[in-house]
């Protein structure tokens, strides 16, 4: 076995009891990924030899999440929560590991690889090393663990906040959570741990003053508070959230697309924006969209689950939902909506509509206020719109309906047999104009 080959554990079998929440914490999502899903593609980049999550019992969401994302990963179950010590002890599989045990907290997200990859060449330059640990200097050093450092620069210890008295809490550099081991030292280093502390658990950050003790040394990296922020409160969830929204709408516009104001957009990390879009403000997407060049998406418009080609024009105040795909220069206006439906190339859909299970050909006109009736309250038809068809406004097509091409259909018809290719066809109330004695008997 390579001396410089990387085990990587991850974390996750706490509750999150500061979450008040029933999804285990490592799942709440952060711009649509599951916290752990962002430690998980940054360990993959340092091409480790294995991962290993140690998850709590019962946790199958957090397996089962895990191994979507990786099926070689192992996942570890930690019977009882006795602490980030005996949380590593479970991935016992690695008793024999002699390279470097790279171990990660799957509440802290946004570790980079390139620090990761920093820790383990700290570690592999001195061979008087048992450890290194990640620290760094939050602005609110909150209940951090504290890293005591002697005059000489050395890292003796680290105190977790509740058992530090005031002026071990005054030290402003923190413990990240995150730990590069020697393989070969760490299991009868964990065998070391004791209990006495607040907690009563076995405290991973316990290894400093073993490590001391069996007269190693313990290297200290730090790093960007925002790199490290743990998760621990909706709070800090929501200040997470902040900090990949800034990053996918810098992202966006960096591709070359206009926002004239950024931070009311709304991203998801599998956004795509291709150049000269142009989005206005208040616009949110849902997760698995595409934006095409040069479509413009107005005010208050929210798209989820749609590809968006190339010049089109969305809203104000559209709604496009998932399986839509809207061609090239359509139009989408004001309070209209659209779900699993195709637009073809130069169609216009501009105002008050629902266009649901529909397939609509190239330069087609849909008027106000026309819907697709595409539910009978069990089942869910097809609407099919030809090519330059005309719907007139308030029409209502009852699904599985078909408008051949080039067909006009009257203002406000209820559409419930095919029409032919260029016919025209209403489907109204006679208009009656009554008399005095007609009004009377109410006819
Ligand atoms: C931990 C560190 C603290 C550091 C902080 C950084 C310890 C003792 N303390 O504190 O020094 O400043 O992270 O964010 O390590 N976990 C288990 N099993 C357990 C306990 C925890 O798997 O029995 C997991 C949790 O799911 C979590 C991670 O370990 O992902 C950290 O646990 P948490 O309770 O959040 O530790 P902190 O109090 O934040
Ligand atoms: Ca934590």
């Amino acid at each position: 076995m390579a001396k410089d080959e990387i085990a990587a554990i991850v974390l996750a079998a706490g509750k999150g009891r500061r979450m008040q929440s029933d999804l285990p914490k490592v799942l709440h999502p952060i711009a649509g990924v599951p916290m752990i899903g962002y430690v998980l593609a940054n360990i993959d980049e340092i091409a480790p030899k294995s991962i290993t999550v140690v998850v709590g019992p019962g946790m199958e969401s957090v397996k089962k999440e895990v191994l979507s994302r990786n099926k070689n990963i192992k996942c570890v179950v930690q019977q009882q929560r006795k602490g980030t010590g005996d949380a590593v002890k479970k991935a016992n599989h690695l008793k024999n590991f002699n390279g470097t045990v790279l171990i990660l907290y799957g509440d802290t997200p946004f570790i980079t690889s390139e620090t990761m990859q920093a820790m383990v060449n700290t570690l592999n330059s001195n061979d008087g090393l048992a450890l290194v640990v990640l620290g760094f200097t939050p602005n609110d050093t909150a209940e951090y663990g504290r890293m005591i450092v002697d005059n000489t620069g050395k890292l003796k210890e680290i105190k977790e906040y509740r058992d530090a008295n005031e002026e071990q809490r005054a030290i402003e550099l923190c413990n990240a959570g995150v730990m590069a081991v020697r393989g070969n030292l760490l299991f009868k280093m964990l065998a070391k741990l004791k209990t006495k502390n607040v907690k009563g658990e076995y405290y991973l950050t316990d290894l400093v003053s073993i490590a001391g003790n069996d007269g190693y040394s313990c290297g200290v990296i730090e790093a960007n508070e925002n790199e490290v922020m743990g998760v621990n409160s909706r709070d800090q969830l929501a200040y997470a959230e902040d900090l990949v929204q800034e990053y996918l709408r810098h992202e966006a516009m960096s591709n070359g697309a206009t926002m004239t104001a950024p931070h009311t957009v709304y991203l998801q990390h599998d956004t795509y924006v291709g150049k000269d879009v142009m989005i206005e403000p208040n616009v949110i997407f849902g997760p698995k969209t595409a934006i095409g060049d040069g479509v413009h998406i107005k005010s208050f418009s929210y798209i989820e689950g749609a590809v968006i080609q190339s010049g089109a024009v969305i809203g104000p105040f559209a709604r496009i939902r998932p399986g839509s795909d809207i061609g090239e220069g359509v139009r989408v206006g004001n309070f209209v909506e659209v779900k699993n439906s195709t637009l073809g190339k130069g169609s216009k859909a501009s105002h008050l509509s629902y266009i649901g299970d529909t397939t609509v050909g190239n330069d087609a006109n849909i008027g106000a206020g026309t819907i697709t009736c595409n539910y009978d309250g069990k089942n869910k038809y097809r609407t099919e719109i030809g090519a330059s068809a005309f719907i007139g406004s308030n029409t209502s097509l009852v699904a599985p309906v078909k408008i051949g091409k080039g067909a006009v259909i009257g203002a406000g018809s209820t559409i419930v047999k095919d029409v032919k290719a260029n016919t025209t066809v209403i489907n109204q109330m006679p208009q009656k104009e009554l008399d005095k004695k007609s009004r009377k008997k109410g006819k």
